[in-house]
């Protein structure tokens, strides 16, 4: 268990007879006055009507906690300190060293998850947009198995839609075979961009476009066959990207998959009324049960609120991303009985995502009552000008490039630092720290906000940067090669204020790792991970390992070995290897 939910269980039984809650214990905000606080006091008193300083006192005096803290203390309007006992720190610590999940405790009941990500586009390269949602999406899915929990991870690649039209024509009369052997992805984007312009000014070409599209949806067997070898291209590509990034995913089951069931969907929101002709299409307004400010379906300008609708089939008959998004939906339900739903795409897709989750719930309620849905959206990446990150002649970064610069960048940095190591180590190393630079840096920032690409922010050794923690990881390992058979104690014994303060970071490792999912935050795990590195570098200035004697060695390395073992545990959580060496 721990420790906030110990010191909750405990305060807990002090309540009996005077409040049944569940009281919020969290790490105090600053360590000068204690280690952990609870407000409960201060929120009882409240609702009682009661003193908040007082209800705390006679919190206290009931509280037996003698075991594992100093006298608790009563601060400011109500809050309640406590300070860990050192030689009960002492015992925590000596078992997260023999703990293979260190700390994390496992869920009383396990939770199905179904995590949506990456999802990109058929015919399209995968462009530096897709990486938040790869990676946030990689890192929320390594971080709830590690909880204990069972997760899908479901590639909803783009596979279908009014493009293929284009595309389908562009294959037909422009295609270039040595291009599209070399570059598939460019040479798709290429035909798909040409046809697309001509399409503006020719309108024998967009009618030969709409032709292609008809017969590729009436299963027209040579437009299926085109349709099929570019999946299986831009696949190859994605999954090349998915291997360096080390991302898997269990079903990719994209928007064609679920063709089938468009019709049925569209007829059942007919029948039942949710969807309503408009101008020969289908779609879905405002049911008014909802405050306008919380109703997708409606939007206001100056003359106050007006219809927003959501369209679920366009008037030429075809379904389209809402209508493709509900028959998902019904899909994940019924196969995995999911206990949570998590899509992770860009925040444009805001509106799109509440429309759909609205008109499911009007649709099948049933099917919603015990499943969290949630769209887990992210902000932009910003270049150094603040607009959207692009390359110096305008276009979009694709992916591929942009891990490949990473990994020379990181080469000369390398090479800088540690000349005498073999070309080959060098180039895994290189690897290993370009690749974590640029995860890290998109899962650091709070997911809502834009952030700025920085190359040399990324890459630096100094300061919150997957480098910094890297090297932290390296540095401690370095310590037991230095020492030939130096080795962890297994007894612990903390008397220095560093050594504490070390072994608290530690031991708060499973307290933070459940919490990344209330919100789908790794940013908060990354954010531990590095006070915990800080944390490390203090003790390790003001403490020596090597040169103390016996005892004080073997337990300080006992620190430094778990110090490791979180870092690297961590950093893997959010998809990020280390290297032995740097
Ligand atoms: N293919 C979409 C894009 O590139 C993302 C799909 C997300 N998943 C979903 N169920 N809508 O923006």
């Amino acid at each position: 268990m721990t420790i906030p939910s110990l010191l909750a269980e405990k305060i807990r039984a002090a309540l009996a007879g005077i409040a049944d809650v569940h009281p919020q214990v969290t790490v105090a905000t600053d360590a000068r006055f204690g280690d952990y606080q609870t407000n409960v006091a201060m929120s009882l008193a409240k609702a009682q009507k009661a003193n908040p300083r007082q209800l705390a006192q006679q919190i206290i005096d009931r509280l037996d906690v003698g075991e594992l803290c100093e006298a608790p203390e009563i601060a400011g309007a109500g809050f309640i300190n406590f300070r860990l006992k050192p030689a009960w720190i002492e015992q925590r610590l000596a078992q997260l060293a023999t703990d293979a999940r260190l700390g994390v405790p496992l869920p009383a009941r396990p939770k199905q998850f179904v995590i949506d990500f990456s999802s990109p586009n058929v015919a399209k390269p995968m462009h530096v947009g897709h990486i938040r949602s790869t990676v946030l999406g990689d890192a929320l899915a390594r971080i709830a198995e590690f909880l204990g929990h069972r997760v899908v991870r479901d590639n909803h690649i783009g596979d279908w839609g009014t493009q293929f039209g284009m595309l389908t024509v562009g294959w037909k009369t422009e295609v270039n075979r040595t291009a599209l052997a070399a570059d598939p992805l460019g040479e798709m984007e290429r035909i798909y961009k040409l046809i697309s312009a001509r399409c503006k000014e020719d309108p024998a070409t967009l009618d030969a476009v709409r032709q292609e599209l008809v017969k590729l949806q009436a299963g027209d067997e040579e437009n299926l066959g085109i349709w099929k070898e570019m999946i299986r291209l831009s696949q190859a590509q994605f999954d090349s990207i998915y291997g360096r990034l080390g991302v898997r995913f269990d079903v990719t089951l994209g928007e064609s998959f679920y063709n089938p069931w468009l019709k049925d969907v569209v007829e059942q929101l007919r029948e039942l009324g949710i969807a309503t002709a408009s101008e020969g299409a289908w779609c879905v307004f405002s049911d008014g049960t909802g405050k306008p400010e919380d109703d997708p379906f409606l939007i206001k300008d100056k003359d106050g609120w007006r219809p927003n609708p959501a369209m679920v089939q366009k008037s030429d008959g075809a379904a389209n991303y809402t209508t493709t998004d509900l028959a998902t939906l019904e899909y994940r339900i019924k196969t995995w009985a999911p206990d949570e739903i998590v899509i992770v795409t860009d925040g444009r897709q805001q509106l799109h995502f509440q429309q759909f989750f609205a008109i499911f719930r009007r649709w099948q309620p049933e099917l919603l009552a015990k499943v969290r849905l949630a769209h887990v959206w992210f902000g932009s990446i910003l270049g150094d000008d603040g607009k959207p990150f692009k390359t110096r002649s305008g276009e979009t970064i694709k992916l591929a490039e942009l891990l490949d610069e990473a990994e020379e960048r990181a080469l000369q940095l390398v090479a800088e630092k540690n000349p005498d190591l073999p070309e080959a180590e060098r180039r895994e190393i290189a690897r290993i720290v370009g690749l974590g630079a640029v995860k890290y840096a998109d899962l650091l920032p709070n997911r809502q906000s834009d952030y700025l690409f920085s190359w040399e922010k990324m890459l630096s050794f100094q300061g919150n940067t997957a480098p910094y923690l890297q090297y932290s990881y390296v540095r401690i390992r370095s310590i037991f090669r230095k020492a030939e058979g130096a080795r962890a104690g297994t007894t612990v014994s903390l008397t220095e204020p560093a050594e504490l303060a070390l072994a608290k970071k530690l031991l708060q490792f499973g307290e933070v790792l459940p919490q990344v999912l209330d919100d789908y935050r790794p940013n908060q795990l990354a954010n531990y991970l590095y006070e915990l590195a800080s944390t490390f570098h203090s003790f390790f200035e003001a403490c020596p390992v090597l040169k103390a004697e016996a005892a004080t060695r073997d337990s300080r390395l006992l620190l430094c070995e778990v110090s490791a073992r979180v870092l690297q545990q961590g950093l893997a959580l959010l998809g990020i290897e280390v290297p032995e060496r740097m």
